[in-house]
């Protein structure tokens, strides 16, 4: 099977064996036994290789349970992420604002702890429900799922489990997240001094259409890259030389800095060929400029780690999972 179209990069690959995975029932099923090669949801995170070997299973079941009607909700794996946003904001269940317009599905979504303008997903979730291979159904708590920045067990633990359900509590009534400068300037620039969810939402959207590429019109996978932790020490002395250079605190010892900063000041915003480059407005987002494949794409990003590396000796980690896993680095 062809998966151009599913995943947002446009990469070309075929899958070796596919299966749409439309009911939980299917897992019994001796194929669920051992882990596939590639669990599909939205393709929104992915660089995919030309061919994936052995099984690739889609995940299609989809729908949004509440669970009590006061804002806890039971969402199936393959509900298009946004769409559960904008179901929860037509609904008066504020929480979910920040993360508007996040491509992919709600089952991917715990995988990287997906995050933006100051807020993250797993600060949301009560349970994650999946398959766990060779063993039968389970129900994580958020403990169980370890969640950090862009990470959790289901990225430490390829492999073993296959998200089905999520398990969301929206029914606290938390401040509105307004840390983020430039919801803060869109939201002034509107004349709104009394914010509202739908506000910010809309500050949001417009804030991710003008930074980021739309993949229908301009394949992507968002960040392609983490951005890199660093030691206090390190960022000092890379602020001699770089005074404007941004940093996020994380603890007394450790600071995140942008890496589509770094990838800008190494002069390479906009760079690439006719098939593969960084966004001219997002450096750290790979796009597909047309007719590129996984290892065009993979080439390029080595060569920009490279660049990044000997510019400001900073490590830059791939975010997008790459398919099949293991090729490089
Ligand atoms: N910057 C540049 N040049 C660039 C890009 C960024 O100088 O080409 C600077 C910006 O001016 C800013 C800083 O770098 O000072 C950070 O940029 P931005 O606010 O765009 O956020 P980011 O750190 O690049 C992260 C997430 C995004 C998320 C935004 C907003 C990661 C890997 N990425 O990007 O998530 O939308 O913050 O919260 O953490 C994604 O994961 O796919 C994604 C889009």
């Amino acid at each position: 099977v062809d998966l151009r179209r599913c995943n947002t990069f446009g990469l070309p690959a075929v899958a070796e064996r596919y299966l749409p995975l439309t009911d939980p029932a299917q897992l019994a099923s001796p194929e669920f036994r051992q882990p596939p090669t590639l669990v599909l949801g939205g393709g929104s995170n992915l660089l995919l290789l030309e061919k994936i070997p052995g099984l690739t299973v889609h995940v299609l079941m989809s729908g949004i349970a509440h669970a009590d009607g006061r804002g806890r909700f039971r969402v199936r794996a393959g509900t298009d992420w946004n769409q559960f946003v904008r179901y929860t904001l037509d609904n008066d269940f504020p929480g979910l604002e920040n993360l508007i317009l996040i491509p992919g599905t709600v089952g991917a979504a715990p995988v990287q702890n997906i995050g933006a303008y100051g807020a993250e997903v797993a600060e949301f979730i009560t349970a994650v429900h999946a398959w766990e291979y060779g063993h039968g159904m389970v129900e994580l708590s958020p403990e169980d799922c370890a969640f950090g920045y862009r990470d959790s067990r289901f990225k430490r633990e390829p492999g073993r489990f296959l998200i089905t359900a999520v398990d969301f509590d929206l029914s606290g009534r938390r401040p509105l997240k307004l840390e983020y400068g430039a919801i803060t300037a869109e939201l002034e620039a509107a004349g709104i001094t009394d914010p509202t969810p739908r506000d910010v939402a809309n500050a949001v959207t417009r804030i991710r259409r003008s930074k980021l590429p739309d993949w229908f019109f301009l394949g992507n996978s968002g960040s392609f890259f983490k951005n890199p932790v660093v030691a206090r020490s390190h960022y000092a002395a890379l602020q001699a030389d770089h005074p404007d250079l941004p940093a996020y605190p994380i603890d007394d010892d450790y600071v995140k800095l942008p890496a589509g900063w770094l990838i800008d000041r190494a002069g390479l915003r906009g760079a690439g060929n006719e098939k593969v480059g960084t966004y001219e407005r997002q450096a750290l987002v790979m796009v597909n400029r047309g007719g590129a494949t996984g290892r065009d794409v993979l080439a390029f990003s080595e060569n920009v780690r490279g660049e990044v590396m000997n510019r400001f000796g900073v490590e830059i980690e791939r975010e997008v999972q790459l398919v099949p896993n293991g090729t490089a680095h």
